[in-house]
């Protein structure tokens, strides 16, 4: 067979680990041949592709990003038929059947192709994690880690001078990265999008937590969490191709309300992609690797409209439907976890 691949949306540590796995398993054990697209749905409409072989997809195990590139292009954005574009740069390059590694975005145009008769096998990617169907996807671990090393920096900092500091860490409809990283890193508050806030008992709980002779406060929130009221939100205003808003911004406000209202002097730190880059840690290749390979065995079976998925310890194969139906928030008893160290 002639397989496509492609990444598509934010990039996230291990994508290259995948590519890789999809390649070497592909070549060796099924003798098929690989193309990669390049810049996610963009490359698939213009038809721009790469050969993918051993050589090309040797020594990038440990690189973050993705060799093939990037985008939030969708091709069924507008009136635009986004199906017939795809299906003319498969014919034309002789493609089989199609392997996108993505997150909600890239997996459901994916899901449409497949509705549309297209051959394709999905592959979760975000470090949001919030893709249903898999207990995780991979990148997210890799986002943890970068995340819980920053709060550890920032508590030396914050202790130092008496500060609160709050830490904005991506999540934009569930707070994964932020409970993860606010349990691991010891927050005092960690806000996420499940839980809408209400600014004045945040700064009751700092307010509780310096009454008891602690002098700083560590406050870790999601891009993607608001206040109750909706006053306090990370909304930049402008939407993507998918029209999905851009976020960012929210620690800048909490900031400011928190020093004014408890006068405590406070300090904010958004990670935003730092959190996206680099290289990414042994758990995130692993399961790379293991979903790249159960990709390509599953395209060669015919097992068409599915994503490879982690259960348990297990990688399985879930219908891309179940996948996409809605985001997977935070499980409420990790919440409850991070909840019992607020100040
Ligand atoms: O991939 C998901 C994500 O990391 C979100 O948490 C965040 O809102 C978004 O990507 C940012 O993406 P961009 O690269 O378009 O700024």
């Amino acid at each position: 067979m002639r397989i496509g691949l492609l990444t598509g949306g934010g990039d996230c540590p291990g994508l290259n680990a995948v590519i890789r796995a999809v390649v070497r398993k592909g070549i060796n054990v099924h003798g098929h041949e690989l193309v990669g697209f390049r810049n996610g749905w963009a490359g698939v409409l213009s038809g721009e592709s790469v050969d993918l072989t051993h050589q090309s997809t040797s020594g990038i195990l440990h690189r973050g990003g993705t060799i093939l590139g990037t985008s939030r292009t969708n091709p069924y954005k507008g009136d635009e038929d986004g199906g017939a574009k795809v299906r003319a740069t498969l014919e034309s390059q002789g493609i089989d059947a199609l392997i996108p590694i993505g997150g909600e975005d890239t997996l459901g145009v994916a899901k449409r192709l497949s509705e549309e008769g297209v051959p394709v096998v999905g592959v979760p990617k975000t470090i949001d994690n919030d893709l249903a169907g898999t207990d995780f996807t991979f990148g997210f671990q890799t986002a943890v880690q970068i995340a819980t090393d920053a709060i550890d920096r920032l508590h030396t900092t914050a202790e130092s001078h008496n500060r609160v500091i709050v830490v904005e860490v991506m999540g934009r409809h569930a707070g994964w990265i932020a409970a993860y990283s606010g349990i691991a890193g010891g927050a005092d508050v960690v806000l996420v999008p499940e839980r809408p806030f209400d600014v004045e008992e945040v700064c009751e709980r700092i307010r509780r937590r310096h009454a008891s002779g602690r002098t700083f406060s560590i406050v870790v929130v999601a891009e993607g969490a608001q206040a109750k009221d909706g006053d306090v939100s990370g909304d930049a205003g402008q939407t993507d191709a998918f029209g999905h808003v851009r976020l960012g911004g929210i620690a800048v406000e909490l900031e400011r309300e928190i020093e004014a209202r408890t006068g405590f002097e406070s300090r904010m730190t958004i990670l935003g992609h730092v959190q996206r880059g680099g290289t990414p840690l042994a758990y995130d290749r692993v399961l790379g690797t293991r979903f790249g390979v159960a990709a390509v065995d599953a395209v060669t079976d015919g097992r068409f409209g599915m994503m490879t998925a982690l259960r348990g310890t297990a990688i399985e194969l879930v219908p891309l439907d179940e996948a996409l139906a809605e985001p997977k928030l935070l499980d409420p008893s990790l919440f409850e976890t991070a909840e019992v160290f607020f100040g």
